[in-house]
């Protein structure tokens, strides 16, 4: 979920004027929300595009035009759209009033309570759009889930809108987001599919074809996939389950690498160069991190379960067990590394985002790396340059031992190692040096994310531990 609310004046968008060729509502504006609508105000200035949220610091911030959320690129999209066809609004019934196609983008969660606590999908959020869409439609309407949800959330949907018996239909179609964050523009402007899911039935074959229409605007027909409803469902969890599968699987092999002398992106490249496997998302880390892996993977899981599928629920479960595993033994690499003790010693974390180019921290690798390392009583430095806000939220409480720092040389200054949790550009041309002349020594790196020049730094005298390679220490 969105967590820095903005100070921005409120300056309320006026409601859609009724010249355009199609009205379009997106409700929540969040990462997926806000940049895929932008989108398409940016491409179809013939349509009207309205963004609804419950979070009035959010709309205020999208309406002042430095939007909420750092995405590359992001700010110039809104800017080209904002006013003449993109319009941001607290006035949820009014949007859905004055809309025919609304897309539906809240967050839903990983349930912290009740039946599938820590594994189902939190529906609430969800749910309660659909009621709200049932009482203040006036008119008939394509609903479209663009939030991932469990498989056969359209079957509940439907339900809920069809309890009404006064001539006003609702399609729901299925149309799940595949941008990454940090990618999101590209992604988007140049999606490797879009992908939209019906109901077999004439009116949903035209409703999914409405939407269709409107992606065309700017991608190529043949990239965008129709399906039915429960395979575009079940293809948004399943692509995400790949892609995760994938990190883990890597990093399995990483910790292999580190046990028998071979180098985890040599292996990466050679296994990639399998035109049947290729070389995309081979990265070894520290961890995947985001909100969508862990959460739609354990979403599966929890179906699995429920339907009896047991040993598919173990083999997709081990996908997340693995990154659990990893973040873990990276710290207790650091923890052999530095002498067996880390209390009382400071580590500085060279990011926090759980990717490079975002401001996002959910689910980051760092959040746990840092409260381990808290817990072995070491100091720990946060520095990151777009994530520390969200960073002291998702460490807040924690007051001992722990401080945050903009300039990552200020940052090291006084700190034993160094930890690379975020594969930031800006951390592979500091000055080194300069930093190993501000640490206490002997000075180590563990780069969680294989962005350095290991063999350089070692030669400068730092003691460097790569993921998945030989250490290079000087003892
Ligand atoms: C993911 C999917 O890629 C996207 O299609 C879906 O819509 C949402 O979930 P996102 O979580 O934004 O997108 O970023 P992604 O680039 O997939 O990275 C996820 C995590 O995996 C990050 O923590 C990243 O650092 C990590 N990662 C990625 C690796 O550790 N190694 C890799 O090789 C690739
Ligand atoms: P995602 O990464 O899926 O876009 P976010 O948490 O960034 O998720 O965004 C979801 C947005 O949905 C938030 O800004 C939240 O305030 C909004 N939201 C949640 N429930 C509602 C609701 N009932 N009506 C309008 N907006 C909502």
């Amino acid at each position: 979920m969105l967590k820095r609310l903005s100070k921005y004046p409120i300056c309320e968008s006026k409601q859609v004027p009724m010249k355009f060729e199609k009205r379009i509502l997106c409700i929540g504006a969040g990462y997926v929300g806000g940049p895929t609508m932008a989108v398409i105000a940016a491409k179809c200035p013939r349509y009207g595009v309205t963004v609804v949220d419950v979070a009035r610091g959010r709309i205020d911030a999208w309406n002042s035009g430095k939007p909420p959320i750092y995405e590359p690129g992001l700010d110039d999209v809104v800017r080209s759209a904002l006013g003449r066809n993109l319009f941001f609004s607290t006035d949820i019934a009014r949007g859905i009033r004055e809309n025919d196609i609304i897309f539906v983008s809240v967050n839903t969660p990983t349930k912290t309570f009740g039946a599938g606590a820590g594994m189902a999908a939190d529906l609430q959020y969800w749910e309660l759009v659909a009621r709200q869409i049932l009482e203040h439609a006036e008119s008939s309407k394509i609903v479209i889930e663009k939030s991932t949800l469990p498989v056969k959330t359209a079957q509940a949907m439907e339900r809920i809108l069809m309890s009404r018996n006064d001539g006003v239909h609702f399609d729901v179609l299925s149309n799940p987001e595949f941008l990454a964050e940090g990618t999101a523009i590209r992604d988007l402007l140049c999606p490797d599919r879009v992908l939209i899911g019906s109901r077999e039935t004439e009116r949903g074959l035209k409703a999914r074809e409405e939407l269709v229409e409107i992606y065309a605007n700017w991608v190529p027909r043949e990239r965008i996939v129709t399906s039915n409803i429960w395979s575009s469902e079940l293809s948004k969890l399943a692509s995400n389950f790949f892609l995760a599968q994938r990190i883990s699987t890597i990093n399995a092999i990483s910790a292999i690498c580190e046990k028998t002398g071979a180098d985890v992106s040599e292996v990466a490249r050679i296994v990639g160069m399998d035109s049947r496997i290729g070389g995309k998302f081979l990265n070894a880390s520290v961890g995947f991190g985001g909100s969508c892996f862990k959460k739609d993977i354990l979403n599966l899981v929890y179906l699995c379960r429920v339907e009896g599928l047991e040993e598919v629920a173990d083999y997709l479960e081990r996908v997340v067990r693995i990154n659990e595993y990893q973040k873990e033994r990276f710290v207790l690499n650091m923890l052999r590394a530095m002498f067996n003790t880390l209390a009382g010693k400071k580590i500085c974390l060279f990011g926090f985002a759980f990717k490079a180019d975002t401001g996002d921290t959910r689910q980051s690798p760092a959040i746990d790396v840092a409260r381990r390392l808290l817990e072995e009583h070491a100091e720990v430095v946060v520095t990151d340059p777009q994530a520390l806000a969200n960073a002291r939220e998702d460490l807040a409480g924690v007051e001992k031992g722990l401080s945050f720092v903009e300039d990552p040389y200020e940052a090291v200054r006084g700190c034993h190692a160094i930890a690379v949790m975020t594969e930031w550009t800006l951390y592979r041309g500091l000055d080194y040096r300069k930093i190993l002349d501000l640490m206490v020594k002997p000075a180590f790196i563990f780069d969680g994310r294989n962005i350095l020049d290991h063999k350089a730094l070692f030669e400068l005298g730092f003691n460097v531990y790569p993921i998945g390679k030989r250490p290079l220490s000087h003892f």
